[in-house]
């Protein structure tokens, strides 16, 4: 396990296909780099408050709050990034706009924020989490306020435009503080600060999702972190008994029967064919896993595996997660 200050990364972008897990290892990481003693910054862009359903906790503003305290002295505080709540911060901090800010909003002129160009807004929701990364404290001794900003992001099939903040002003700044901000943001997302994580689960699909990611980012000079394969399940055969079960032998169906009855339960063709059909699906799932973690392994990326929780992630369970992340080199 490395300490607070052996990784180059500041900033944490966990993205990946729907539903693959991202704001359950966002959540995870957010923890496991608290357990090191770190102030983390856990941030999503969406809305959606998943995060404070991972965690059980109130809803999540767009002010900061602290959710959890480590016994190591780190934590996690939160945040619910909103591009309208953003832009009147920017504007407050670059143009000291505090009361023209709440002009605007009456007139109804940051309704751009919300309605006009997507690319607009996600320049506005990325600077917000740029922002907490470069702050620092008050003082003659400065330091960052934040060890590490974990960033639960929009989902592969988005990532890239999401990021890709200099295409995205193009169109509307060719000069000026916004440029100049697109830039800066360009500069950390494509400096050994950023890592992107991409979650996948081992199937095909989410996968092949992985792998086109993985090329998009790279040519936008992105650099992925790692590949996060969650909800691995343990295989439960050895090698030699999940061929005898896929085979179909007939030793297998005897010693499941010769098993049943020694436990007195009654057999018959319709329970034994049962089971070994389940054992032969089992085999198969497995075999399907194995074969896309291995075409994950190919790759120049570490690829770290978390479990699947049986009992689901509510159950407390997230810390599981948290310990295995915690392992990992390069976090
Ligand atoms: N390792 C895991 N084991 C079991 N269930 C998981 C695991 N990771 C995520 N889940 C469950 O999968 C669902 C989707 O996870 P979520 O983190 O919301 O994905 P995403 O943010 O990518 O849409 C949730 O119900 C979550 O509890
Ligand atoms: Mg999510």
């Amino acid at each position: 396990m490395t300490g607070p200050s052996d990784s180059p990364v500041r900033l944490h972008v966990v993205t990946g296909k729907g539903g693959t897990g991202k704001t359950t290892v966002a959540t995870a990481m957010a923890l496991a780099l608290a357990a090191r003693g770190q102030r983390v910054l856990l941030a999503e862009v969406e809305g959606r408050q998943g995060l404070a359903q991972v965690l059980d906790v109130a809803p999540l503003g767009t002010e900061e709050r602290t959710l959890v305290t480590d016994p190591s002295g780190g934590e996690v505080v939160g945040l619910s990034v909103d591009a309208k709540t953003a832009l009147l911060e920017y504007l407050q901090k670059f143009y000291k706009l505090g009361r023209a800010g709440s002009i605007l909003e009456r007139v109804g002129a940051v309704d751009f924020a919300t309605t006009i160009a997507p690319g607009v807004r996600d320049v506005l929701l990325i600077g917000r989490v740029y922002e907490a990364v470069g702050r620092v404290t008050k003082g003659a001794k400065k330091r960052p306020v934040f060890d590490s900003v974990v960033l639960d992001a929009p989902p592969t099939g988005r990532i890239g435009r999401f990021l890709n903040v200099n295409a995205e002003v193009s169109d509307v700044a060719k000069v000026g503080p916004v440029r100049n901000q697109a830039d800066s943001i360009t500069r950390l997302l494509q400096s050994p600060a950023t890592a992107i994580h991409l979650v996948t689960l081992l199937e095909e699909m989410p996968v092949q999702e992985t792998l086109d990611a993985i090329d998009e980012l790279g040519t936008l000079s992105l650099r992925v972190g790692s590949v996060i394969a969650n909800g691995v399940r343990q295989p439960i055969l050895t090698h030699d008994d999940a061929a005898a079960v896929a085979d179909q032998d007939p030793r297998v169906h005897e010693a499941l029967e010769a098993a049943l009855t020694a436990v007195g339960i009654k057999t018959g063709p319709a329970l034994v064919g049962g089971l070994l059909q389940e054992g032969a699906d089992h085999v198969e799932r497995a075999r399907l896993q194995a074969e896309q973690h291995a075409i994950l392994q190919a790759l120049d990326v570490p690829v770290h595996a978390l479990p699947h929780l049986s009992d689901g992630v509510e159950s407390g369970e997230l810390g599981l997660l948290a310990d295995v992340l915690a392992e990992q080199e390069g976090l």
